[in-house]
């Protein structure tokens, strides 16, 4: 089984993957996978821009966990939203040293549901879950994710609303 991991930056994906690999499982953090299918870069906004498409077809599914801001993009059995408030999402994003309109963009995103709409559309059949972080640790968070996949725990999203920061950070 292919379990991917997805959300905004600074939801704790990378956390949760290291957290999974030394509980054992296999971890791909996607970010390593990507420098083939970067297409240019995009100066303003301070990131790569990837061929998203032609990197997804050309992923040869694992046993274990893909974590990565693009999880969403690949065939995994299930994938697990990692969500964030996004005042929450600022502050961590400001101690990793972002600036401001990355910040801004990232919180946005996050007060919008961006990466969870993104997720529904290719997972429209209830194979999501959604995990929100701002108030519990990495293991917490692992823990949860552990449940969800052993069937433990049934899958939930869609819960969520922080629609009232967006005036704060559109
Ligand atoms: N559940 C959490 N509680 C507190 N801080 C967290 C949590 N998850 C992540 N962080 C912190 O937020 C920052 C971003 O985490 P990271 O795992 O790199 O996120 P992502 O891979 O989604 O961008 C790090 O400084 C990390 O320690
Ligand atoms: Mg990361």
């Amino acid at each position: 089984m292919m379990y991917g991991i997805t959300g905004t930056p600074g939801t704790g994906k990378s956390s949760v993957g290291t957290e999974l690999s030394c509980r054992g499982y296999q971890v791909i953090h996607l970010v390593d996978t990507i420098q083939p299918y970067i297409i240019e870069q995009d100066r303003e906004r301070g990131t790569a821009v990837v061929d998203e498409e032609r990197w997804a077809k050309e992923f040869i599914p694992i046993d274990g966990f893909v974590e990565g801001h693009l999880a969403h993009y690949l065939p995994c059995d299930l994938i697990i939203v990692l969500r964030c408030r996004p005042d929450v999402l600022e502050a961590r994003l400001r101690s990793r040293g972002y600036a401001w309109p990355k910040i801004r963009e990232n919180a946005e995103s996050e007060a919008m549901d961006l990466i969870l709409s993104q997720t529904a559309v290719r997972f429209g059949d209830g194979r999501i879950h959604e995990i929100d972080t701002t108030h519990i640790t990495i293991q917490d968070v692992t823990d949860q994710v552990e449940r969800v996949i052993t069937g433990a725990d049934p899958l939930v999203y869609g819960t969520l609303d922080w629609s009232e920061y967006l005036e704060y950070y559109v």
